[in-house]
């Protein structure tokens, strides 16, 4: 019997994939760059084993048992296996698979891309498989790719038709930018959004902004966010996170029939950013939103303080614990200048118009867990 337990993390895109010029291979219309979040806060867990016992493989993802038919699934461990040297014993045995986030699937909140790669890189050690996997993971969620490394990560889009250049790559690690952290602003909605998949598919079909977008703009943008990365110019840094954002909400609204994922709370986030670093006459924060109403913000750590009083502020919460209300790092506090509160007024909102904050900041990629304690299944094989 085989048995290996892995963690991976979540990555929020700065300039962002949206659309595949192969569906089937996941192979992106543009290249794409995000930063890696630390483990500690969210991250997806996988447990493996492998044994020759098992007469059939299963996958249990939150405690229910998922059906392996999926294709994106078959094809990530089909091409993990492919890599594997073909003397590894286990590579006909059958696994049980139990995977889990950390945090909740349902807040849209890239868990695909953890889950993926925690599942290729989980496999990668059952079969023994080294190098750049990222492009297997790549299979599972395009995204995915970009969770294998920590810090910063480029995902190249590749030119080969066969999708073997299409992987990620580390820009810079995660202790290169210690200062710079992240607030993800869990937005309260109830409605489902278009999934990813569904949304960049119809936007590629009748979009000619993104199309537009990813030959003429995205290449550009994307050498100038290495060099904002690069330098630690947080000003060039956010401008550009945020014009990407916009322009990437553009092209879904630019799809027909068109998508919308902001709602009118993430609208207010966006004027409420803008109108913070206009007061304080220096970029300061950067917001971007994935296909959902959630915020994640960029900013350098000496403002955390005040930007939370702010937030807390105009998105006053229920009456609920301030300790399931703000997740993740320790939540410094400061009180707000009298000209800053004056100026928020008119962005007051009802109480619970967010759910709740994760604190966060750039972290690691995927790391193997050893100790016995780690792993999701029971001696027996089966998940806990
Ligand atoms: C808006 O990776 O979820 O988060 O490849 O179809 O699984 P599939 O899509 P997915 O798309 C994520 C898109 C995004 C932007 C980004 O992460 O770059």
């Amino acid at each position: 019997m085989k048995i290996a337990t892995c963690k991976a993390p979540v990555n929020i895109a700065v300039i962002k994939y949206w659309g595949k010029r192969d569906e089937n291979l996941i192979l992106p219309i543009n290249d794409s760059i995000s930063a890696t979040l630390s483990l500690d806060h969210m991250c997806a867990k996988t447990t493996i084993v492998s044994s020759p016992d098992l007469t059939e493989t299963r996958f249990w993802l939150n405690g229910e048992l998922q059906s392996t038919g999926n294709k994106r699934f078959q094809k990530c461990l089909e091409e993990i296996k492919k890599r594997a040297k073909p003397d590894v014993e286990c590579l006909n045995w059958h696994l049980n698979i139990v995977s889990e986030n950390n945090f909740p699937t349902a807040a849209g909140l890239a868990s695909s891309a953890a889950g993926y790669a925690c599942l290729v890189y989980t496999l990668a050690q059952i079969y023994e498989v080294d190098g750049n996997i990222s492009s297997v993971g790549r299979m599972g969620s395009g995204s995915a790719c970009r969770s294998f490394f920590g810090g910063w990560v480029r995902w190249l889009k590749g030119e080969k038709n066969d999708g073997s250049d299409s992987l990620a790559i580390q820009v810079a690690p995660e202790n290169h930018w210690p200062e710079m952290r992240v607030l993800v602003l869990v937005v309260s909605d109830h409605k489902k959004a278009y999934s990813s998949t569904s949304g960049m598919k119809t936007s590629v079909e009748t979009s000619e902004l993104l199309k537009y977008r990813a030959e003429n703009i995205v290449p550009r943008r994307v050498e100038e966010m290495v060099q904002a990365i690069q330098n630690k110019d947080f000003p060039t840094f956010a401008k550009l996170t945020m014009q990407d954002s916009n322009q990437f909400h553009s092209s879904c609204l630019d799809t027909y029939p068109p998508c919308f994922y902001l709602n009118d709370t993430s609208r207010v986030i966006i004027e409420l950013i803008h109108a913070y670093n206009e007061f304080r006459e220096e970029t300061k924060v950067a917001y971007t939103f994935d296909a959902g109403p959630n915020a994640c913000l960029y900013l350098l750590e000496k403002d955390v303080a005040e930007v939370i009083e702010m937030i807390n502020y105009v998105f006053p919460s229920e009456p609920i614990a301030m300790s399931s209300y703000f997740k993740g790092k320790a939540v410094p506090y400061t009180t707000i200048d009298e000209k800053l509160m004056y100026m928020l007024i008119n962005f007051r909102q009802p109480e619970g118009k967010l759910k709740y904050i994760i604190y966060t900041e750039v972290g690691s990629g995927p790391l193997v867990l050893k100790e016995a304690e780690d792993h999701l299944v029971a001696e027996n094989g089966e998940p806990k």
